[in-house]
């Protein structure tokens, strides 16, 4: 609870108006059946006309403001809810944006989104029921049964029966239906799962003819929501009936003894109306207080869940060093030193072994290597995307752990494999990376990508509208808009994952050719798996199941590395084949 805190801090004051209206509301109902009573007793009783008006105008005033404060509780406990359900959202996000990658291959996006909007506006609604009936129920009960005790001690006895069948009642139903509750919460999560995996991925599905597949898979899953659902709520419907029941049963027994006791001449008429509506007072709070707790643990797997991400700590963050450092990356000499990575602190294997090697300032270098080798898994952990398991690397002589993440990202820019655009204009997306970057600089990048071509092809040019709503660009022209975004950020590292293997031979020659010519003091990093696009670089590095197994340039390891060897003369004769 205390987590949650903060995000109520900008609505204390509607917090504590909002129970505070509460208790006035309560007030005035509560005095409304001895007001009643009193009508029918001395009003009526002794033909008072006066005593009539004037009591009835009480009742009219106490119920203009109990209007008034109970609108007033519903604007302050929306106000509260809402509020804190936005900023709660708010923390949230920010929460998922300072998560690493390993934070993040924890969550799937389908559980962070149901988390950051399902999970959340449960607990909005619970945090505005609470804010209506926590304190108006308990106090409603109090009030009820003090004044039924005064009114008489004897016919109150009743409520002493009711109250405990009632509540032995409820808390057996619950017990009952609540663990029905949380599978369901569960259930809910499973769907959102399939139905947003199935969202995103909904054009492979339609390539492999799955839909069949797919809508079983849902039917099935939604399936179990709904019996879950329907026996949760089966068991607390009976809750209503067991109320009124008991309700009715008080009533006839109140009637039954009060009516002998007007009969006696030792109770009266208007006493008996308003113990009966005391009566009603009492079920009902009880009723709602049991509703209350039914919210609140349907609300506990929800508040589990957002906990979850909130208690998070990112395993990636700024060390004190790197802070008060704060050093720029400048040269661009990128070192490893006995790096050893795996995925999983826990048992699994290493997937990169003992890597060691030194990039000069300005180089252009190569890591080649079969699919699965370890590429991108290496270059990842320069910008720290994944911190090493063990060992170091140095960039321009100094520990990465020793550089804020924003320096050493803003040093070392990494272009994803899988890399994706933001729905928006061209320019948009280009400037992105860096604010600041003029119109010129624009060009000069998406030139330098041999991106400006196809972008000048549209009659919209820059300001064309990519996304759902504009135009979708090809696997090849994404990657090169890619790498212009890249270099307006003017990174001294700049490392491409693959990142023109969608883009033709020729095109991907021109751009490392002006990468050679424009780019000269940038150390460029780039992966491929074709020896030809990368027969050029001053060092190459290959990768085998994670071990450093060559490195040297293309000349020298032509002549000392069989592995090298191997892989160029099948390349060459695969080449040969195709043409
Ligand atoms: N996020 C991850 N969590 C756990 N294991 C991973 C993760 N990413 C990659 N791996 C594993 O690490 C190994 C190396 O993968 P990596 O993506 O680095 O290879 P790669 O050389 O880049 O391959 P490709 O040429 O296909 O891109 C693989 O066995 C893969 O299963
Ligand atoms: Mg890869």
């Amino acid at each position: 609870m205390r987590k949650y805190f903060p995000f109520f801090l900008t609505y204390k004051k509607a917090l504590i108006l909002a129970p505070l209206l509460v208790i006035i509301d309560v007030f005035c109902e509560i005095v409304q059946p001895e007001l009643m009573s009193k009508i029918v007793d001395t009003g009526v009783g002794q033909k008072n006309l006066s005593y009539i008006y004037q009591t009835g105008g009480i009742m009219v005033l106490l119920s203009l403001v109990a209007i008034a404060a109970n609108i007033g509780n519903i604007y302050y406990s929306s106000h509260a809810s809402v509020g804190f359900a936005a900023e709660l959202r708010k923390g949230m996000f920010s929460k998922i944006q300072e998560f690493s990658f390993s934070d993040l291959d924890r969550f799937s996006s389908a559980s962070l989104t149901t988390r950051i909007t399902n999970d959340i506006n449960i607990l909005q609604e619970v945090i505005m029921m609470s804010l209506r009936l926590l304190i108006r129920a308990p106090l409603m009960l109090l009030f009820a049964v003090v004044i039924a005790v005064r009114i008489n001690a004897g016919l109150a006895s009743i409520i002493a029966v009711a109250i405990p069948v009632l509540a032995i009642t409820i808390y057996v139903i619950l017990r009952r239906g609540l663990p029905f509750f949380e599978k369901m919460q569960k259930k809910l999560d499973q769907v959102n799962g399939v139905i947003q995996e199935n969202l995103i991925n909904v054009r492979v599905i339609k390539s492999f003819v799955r839909e069949d597949f797919e809508e079983r898979k849902f039917s099935f899953t939604n399936n179990e929501l709904r019996k879950i659902a329907v026996k949760a709520s089966g068991t607390v419907v009976l809750i209503m009936p067991v109320m009124q029941l008991v309700m009715n049963i008080s009533i006839v027994a109140i009637v039954w003894f009060g009516g002998n006791k007007i009969i006696s001449g030792t109770f009266q008429v208007g006493q008996l109306m308003s113990f009966i509506t005391y009566i009603t007072q009492i079920l009902m709070s009880l009723m709602m207080l049991s509703m209350t707790i039914m919210a609140f643990s349907r609300a506990e797997a929800s508040s589990e869940r957002v906990l979850e991400i909130l208690n998070t700590k990112p395993t990636i963050v700024d060390s004190i060093t790197a802070k008060e450092k704060n050093v720029q990356v400048t040269r661009g000499k990128v070192e490893f030193k006995n790096v050893c990575f795996k995925y999983h602190a826990e048992g699994s294997e290493y997937i990169l072994k003992n890597i060691s090697f030194t990039i000069a300032p300005g180089k252009t270098v190569a890591i080649i290597g079969a699919t699965g080798s370890a590429k991108s898994t290496l270059i990842q952990l320069i910008p720290r995307l994944y911190n090493v398991s063990s060992g170091n690397i140095w960039i321009d002589d100094m520990d990465i752990n020793d550089y804020t993440l924003k320096n050493l990202r803003t040093g070392v820019n990494l272009i994803l494999q899988q890399n994706e655009l933001f729905s928006g204009t061209i320019k948009q997306n280009l400037k992105w990376g860096n604010a600041t970057a003029s119109d010129k600089d624009i060009i000069t990048a998406a030139k330098y990508a041999q991106a400006h071509d196809f972008i000048m092809a549209f009659p919209e040019q820059y300001e064309t509208v990519l996304g759902q709503s504009g135009v979708n660009l090809s696997g090849g022209q994404k990657q090169r808009l890619c790498i212009a975004r890249a270099i307006l950020r003017k990174p001294v590292v700049l490392i491409l994952d693959d990142s023109t293997s969608a883009v033709d031979v020729a095109t991907e020659a021109k751009i490392r050719a002006s990468f050679n010519q424009y780019l000269q003091k940038t150390t460029t990093i780039i992966t491929a798996q074709r020896i030809s696009s990368i027969q050029s670089a001053d060092q190459i590095i290959l990768l085998d199941h994670g071990e450093i197994i060559g490195n040297g340039t293309h000349g020298e390891l032509i002549k000392t590395n069989t592995v090298y060897h191997e892989i160029y003369a099948s390349q060459q004769l695969q080449k040969g084949t195709v043409r």
